[in-house]
């Protein structure tokens, strides 16, 4: 009787048990379905979200369902379009939920506090979901067991509410690019499992909390990209399993304290972008893991002795800060295993070469990066600099370096700047190994002697070219023409000679638009290669892995003859700069092809005729400087034409009218101007006539003088060659001039 007794009720409490269950799937199943009718474009992929089809709840996709108890475990919407909004989701439906994503849903709205009854919760993710508003709610705390929380790329705007000092079990929180404000929560430090804290790009505001200490699991801790001011708590010094450190992009200040160190595993050290000051503390490498330091645009006015032994560091970079220092002190005593060395606009002194003449720098073997541009260092290059097997990139820019450049290359070499020193001699020899250079700045220096003839072949990679405020001379060797990928060619302030090559044809880097150039350096804030150039009349510090420059400054030589039609074909040129030569002739009338010009200098030449009409198509351009030519005629009208209103632009020619210039403005009717103007263009054509008139009959009578004495006949043919050809050059530009003149 008792056993019976027992039997039935075992089996009622079954039945019950097994109802209950049944009862709970059915409710997960109709919060499901009731927030898919909310939803506006639930993808087909919820499709098998239905009640008729709610026994076969843990078939219905992105589910997964514990087995046995059969109640949902994990809702994974990765990448399943939803456009709705969180609203009508009951998450109390779901107390054995143990991961929930959402993952580029198109969700809008806010996270509702309803989050807070998923009691269960493990892994919580919600990104890509840049519409989703609000703040993160208070009862985010009451998600006592989830181990991973990642909130990233989202539209929040509120605070990082304190509550998240009750997640104990976390040990994985990132929280980055979901716009949160205020400061952090000093409740963090209750977060003792915590291993990885990511809290980069956000507002954040106000400092470090010292609690931050107490989370002494942490390996990985990245506040980069806020507004974080102060000092750094000497607490982080408790962090002794801590290998990435990255503050950089805040307003952190004060000094680095030496205990910084005292993690036997920091590896990577990111802090540039701040106001730090003071000397970089030797202890971060005491421990022997450290490889990276980034400490650029900061104040560190040194750094001490042993980050110079620290035979592990792989990459340094302390770019824009105040180091006065001997360069070689900077290299250290072990520098075998330096890939990256940059130490860029500081005070460095000293040379590459020791008092004794040794050589140092080319024992750092595996050196791929140097950049020591805009310091005070001096002396030669040693030679063995272009037996660096590794070295791609070689910035010595704006020092005192001096003497002859004797080195070579290797083919891994694609950055050479030895701009603004003072280098002197021929154009070096060695850079004709230089087969993968893509950019070559040689400008402000001594070099003389003429460009050389073999630079297209010998670099055929080669976009940005750039010798200007040399002593170069001679003409600009039409090989140059050869060069496929050049952008940027900048001879000017030279003193070449001869014509302005005429061919572009294969000039495909300036045919085209460019896009921003593609080979970046997987080095943190790496944005440093720069050249400077001239251009809408200012000098420029440009950088060239944010833009895509074309441009071409030939201006201030001694180029002669006409400017070639052929570069009216560079339609992806954005300045043209020919100022300050002795060009004659007339403008190419198709000029006006080039519409992404922003800025032609033409000034100082002994340009004549008129301004081609195609001029008033030239819709990019906000710089001009036509003047001190032998220009005429009517200035064409164009709308961005009409916003270059300084007359100056134009002044000192033979007779230009036209807006922005009194004169033949608006007018159908010849002005007395324009009239004065006919009669010059009459005598022009007279003229034109008289000299080839004159220079035939010339021909005519000297030939018939010497025609009958042999030796003379050949030289004399020659000449005679050679005088048809200049008058049939000049007749012809004469005529086109005319013509062009007429037009106006
Ligand atoms: C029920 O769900 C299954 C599995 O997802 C699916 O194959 C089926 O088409 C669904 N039936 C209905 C009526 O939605
Ligand atoms: C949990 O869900 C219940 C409804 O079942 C709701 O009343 C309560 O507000 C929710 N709790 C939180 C913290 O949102
Ligand atoms: C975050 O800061 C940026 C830049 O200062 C600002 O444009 C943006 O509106 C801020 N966002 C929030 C949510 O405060
Ligand atoms: C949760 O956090 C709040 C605020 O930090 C705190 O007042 C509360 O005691 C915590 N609750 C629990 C259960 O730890
Ligand atoms: C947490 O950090 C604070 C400040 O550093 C300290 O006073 C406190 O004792 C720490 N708490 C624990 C539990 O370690
Ligand atoms: C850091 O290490 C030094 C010695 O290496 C030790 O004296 C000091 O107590 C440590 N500091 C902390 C805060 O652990
Ligand atoms: C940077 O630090 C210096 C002191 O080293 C201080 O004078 C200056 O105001 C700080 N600048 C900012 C923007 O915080
Ligand atoms: C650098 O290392 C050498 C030994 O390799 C040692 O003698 C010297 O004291 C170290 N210098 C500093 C400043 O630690
Ligand atoms: C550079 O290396 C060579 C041989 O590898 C060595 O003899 C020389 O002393 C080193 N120079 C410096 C300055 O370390
Ligand atoms: C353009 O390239 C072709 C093929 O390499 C070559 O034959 C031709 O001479 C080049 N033209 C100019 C103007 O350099
Ligand atoms: C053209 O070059 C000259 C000389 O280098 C310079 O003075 C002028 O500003 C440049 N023109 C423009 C528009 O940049
Ligand atoms: C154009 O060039 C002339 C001659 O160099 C100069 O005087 C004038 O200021 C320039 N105009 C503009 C707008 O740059």
């Amino acid at each position: 009787m008792k056993r019976i007794h027992l039997l039935l009720s075992c089996t009622c409490f079954l039945l019950s048990a097994s109802a209950s269950v049944r009862a709970n799937i059915q409710r997960e199943a109709a919060a499901l379905v009731n927030w898919k009718v909310s939803l506006a474009g639930a993808d087909g992929s919820l499709a098998s979200w239905s009640l008729a089809n709610s026994t076969s709840l843990c078939r219905w996709l992105h589910i997964t369902c514990d087995r046995k108890a059969g109640h949902i475990i994990e809702l994974d919407l990765r990448d399943a379009s939803l456009d709705g909004t969180l609203d009508e989701l009951d998450f109390s439906a779901f107390p054995h939920l143990k991961e929930l994503r959402l993952v580029n849903n198109g969700l809008h709205g806010t996270i509702p506090t309803g989050i807070g009854n998923l009691t269960s919760l493990v892994r919580l993710e919600i990104s890509s979901n840049p519409y989703l508003r609000g703040a993160i709610p208070h009862s985010i705390g009451q998600l006592k067991n989830l181990v991973l929380m990642q909130l990233t790329f989202l539209g929040l705007d509120g605070t990082l509410p304190e509550e998240v000092g009750n997640l104990t079990s976390l040990e994985d929180l990132q929280l980055n690019s979901v716009t949160l404000t205020g400061s952090i929560p000093v409740t963090m430090g209750m977060l003792v499992k915590l291993r990885s804290l990511d809290l980069s790009l956000n507002n954040l505001t106000g400092s470090i909390p010292l609690e931050i200490g107490n989370m002494t699991k942490l390996l990985h801790m990245d506040f980069s990209r806020n507004y974080l001011v102060g000092q750094l708590p000497n607490t982080i010094s408790h962090l002794a399993e801590l290998q990435f450190l990255v503050l950089s992009g805040n307003q952190f200040g004060g000094h680095i304290f030496p205990e910084l160190g005292n993690s036997s595993f920091l590896n990577t050290i990111y802090v540039a972008k701040n106001n730090f000051s003071g000397l970089f503390p030797s202890s971060v490498c005491e421990r022997g893991a450290l490889r990276t330091i980034s400490a650029g645009y900061n104040g560190f006015t040194g750094i001490q002795q042993a980050v110079q032994n620290c035979t592990t560091l792989v990459s340094v970079d302390f770019t824009a800060n105040n180091i006065v220092a001997e360069l070689r002190g900077c290299f250290g005593e072990h520098p075998e295993s330096l890939a990256l060395m940059a130490f860029s606009q500081n005070q460095l002194y000293g040379s590459l070469l020791t008092e004794q003449g040794e050589v140092f720098v080319c024992n750092v073997t595996y050196l791929t990066l140097l950049d020591l541009s805009d310091n005070a260092l001096n002396g030669g290059l040693p030679e063995c600099i272009g037996d660096m097997p590794y070295l791609t990139f070689m910035d010595l820019s704006r020092n005192s370096f001096s003497g002859v450049v004797s080195f070579s290359c290797q083919d891994s070499l694609n950055q050479l700047h030895l701009a603004n020193n003072h280098f002197r001699g021929t154009f070096p020899l060695g850079l004709k190994k230089c087969k993968s250079l893509i950019t070559l700045d040689l400008g402000g220096n001594h070099f003389s002697g003429t460009i050389p003839s073999w630079l297209s072949m010998s670099m055929p990679r080669l976009r940005f070219l750039l010798l200007s405020s040399n002593i170069f001379n001679g003409i600009i060797p039409h090989q140059i023409l050869q060069f496929r990928q050049l952008q940027l060619l900048d001879l000017s302030k030279n003193r070449l000679t001869g014509p302005v090559p005429d061919d572009f044809t294969n000039f495909t880097g300036m045919i085209q638009e460019q896009e921003p150039i593609d080979i970046i350096y997987n080095y943190d804030d790496f944005d440093k290669e720069v050249i400077e150039i001239i251009w809408k009349n200012a000098g420029r510090v440009y950088n060239l892995w944010k833009g895509a420059v074309v441009g071409m400054d030939l201006s201030d030589n001694f180029l002669s003859q006409e400017i070639p039609n052929g570069l009216t074909t560079l339609l992806g040129l954005r300045y043209l700069n020919l100022s300050g030569n002795h060009l004659l002739g007339c403008i190419p009338n198709n000029i006006g092809n080039l519409v992404l010009l922003e800025s032609l200098d033409l000034r100082q030449n002994q340009l004549s005729g008129g301004i081609p009409p195609s001029f008033a198509a030239l819709m990019s351009i906000s710089v001009l400087n036509l003047s001190y030519n032998g220009l005429s005629g009517r200035i064409p009208t164009g709308r961005q034409l009409q916003t270059l209103v300084d007359p100056s632009i134009y002044s000192h020619n033979l007779g230009l009218c036209g807006f922005p210039l009194e004169g033949c403005m608006n007018s159908s009717t010849p002005t007395r101007n324009e009239v004065g103007q006919v009669g010059d263009r009459e005598a022009l054509w007279l003229y034109c006539f008289v000299a080839a008139g004159f220079i035939f009959g010339f021909w005519l009578y000297w030939g018939m003088f010497l025609f009958y004495s042999e030796t003379w006949r050949c030289p004399f043919h020659q000449y005679v060659d050679n005088m048809q050809g200049k008058a049939t050059k000049k007749l012809y530009s004469c005529m086109s001039c005319f013509w062009s003149t007429v037009w106006c």
